[in-house]
């Protein structure tokens, strides 16, 4: 086969609960430019290539289509055990039942008898309608509630405990918002998913995941230059043309992307980049099979972080907040 990457070359990292997975995995969300088809057309290529890590979620709005793929793997002789499978609640499931509603609807959806992984997608109740311009905002937003997310938070427990999800996980979490949760939970998370790329590294949010025993999953890694126009500024820096990330790619005779991607898996996280074009994917998976960046390559990269988040999340701020950094604490 001409894109092929045997997935036991692809190195694997360690869950605290003792499950393996692979260290690089493919994001599903399509940035509002991709169709559910295209995107299930594209997971399927992903399996033949020999990605076992597939990142889902409800508000991408094409599980069920990405479930007809998952529902074949024996027609590409491939086994559950083999995979693993994320996906995460919408902010809009996250009163008393509506979780498990939400996690039944995912598994028929994707065609699955259970998750690998269950993330609480934000922290918060907060909901925009689908496809809403970055001014939008709803009466009903409020800051971060810490009782609100327990609630959530004891449901996503039921889960675990049920057999339905085999790990938990939270996303878009600041270390504030981890001390003031992560001490209530009977059952901690394995994995949190947040924003990385060499622009945007958080160290002090990932050292505290790290040292907590939590393994950090990086969403938009090559710096998502195609994500939505709602969640783009002026200020945002493109993290392939930045001096350092080129340098790097120049002197290892690699793209820009591999890059960053190398960057994550070297640093620890499980970078999740979305694509669609095949070699794309190709070339995003077998990267991190080749050799790994040098330490000297890891300290240049480290002048590329600028601070520059990209997901701010303004569409989720409350009425009277002041500006998106207001989610951030
Ligand atoms: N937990 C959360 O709140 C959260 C938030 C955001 C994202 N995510 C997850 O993270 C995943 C990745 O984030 P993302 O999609 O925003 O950003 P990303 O992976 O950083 O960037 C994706 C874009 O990069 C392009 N690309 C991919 N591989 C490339 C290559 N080898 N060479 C050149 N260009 C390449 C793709 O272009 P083409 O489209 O042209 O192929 C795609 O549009 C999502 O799909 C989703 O699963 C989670």
């Amino acid at each position: 086969m001409r894109f092929y990457v045997n997935p036991a070359s692809v190195p694997y990292r360690t869950l605290s609960g003792g499950q393996r997975m692979p260290c690089i995995g493919m994001g599903t969300f399509g940035s509002d430019k991709n169709t559910a088809e295209e995107i299930a057309g594209a997971v399927s290529k992903a399996l033949d290539m020999g990605y076992r890590l597939f990142d889902c979620a409800s508000v991408y709005c094409n599980e069920d289509k990405i479930g007809e793929v998952f529902g074949n793997l024996e027609s590409k002789s491939i086994r559950r055990e083999e995979m693993f499978m994320m996906s995460k609640v919408w902010n809009d499931m996250h009163k008393k039942g509506e979780v498990l509603l939400s996690a039944a609807k995912s598994l028929k959806d994707l065609q699955l008898d259970y998750l690998d992984a269950y993330f609480v997608h934000w922290p918060f109740r907060n909901y925009h309608a689908p496809g809403c311009d970055g001014d939008a905002r709803n009466p009903d937003s409020k800051p971060f509630d810490k009782n609100d997310f327990m609630e959530t938070w004891r449901q996503m427990e039921r889960l675990y405990d049920m057999g339905l999800v085999k790990n938990l996980g939270m996303s878009n979490m600041t270390v504030k918002k981890l001390n003031d949760v992560l001490p209530l939970c009977r059952i901690k998370p394995a994995l949190i998913e947040m924003e990385l790329h060499p622009c945007f590294a958080q160290p002090e949010l990932f050292d505290y995941c790290v040292k907590a025993g939590i393994q950090p999953v990086a969403f938009c890694p090559i710096g998502s230059p195609n994500r939505p126009e709602r969640d783009k500024t002026p200020d945002d820096v493109t993290d392939i043309e930045t001096p350092a990330v080129k340098s790097v790619a120049e002197r290892n005779n690699i793209h820009p992307v591999n890059v960053c991607l190398k960057w994550e898996v070297k640093r620890g996280a499980i970078p999740i980049p979305f694509a669609v074009e095949e070699e794309f994917l190709y070339s995003n998976l077998k990267c991190v099979t080749e050799t790994e960046l040098s330490d000297k390559d890891m300290e240049e990269l480290k002048s590329a972080d600028c601070n520059c988040r990209l997901i701010k999340g303004q569409v989720f701020l409350w009425e009277d907040a002041k500006s998106w950094e207001d989610l951030w604490d």
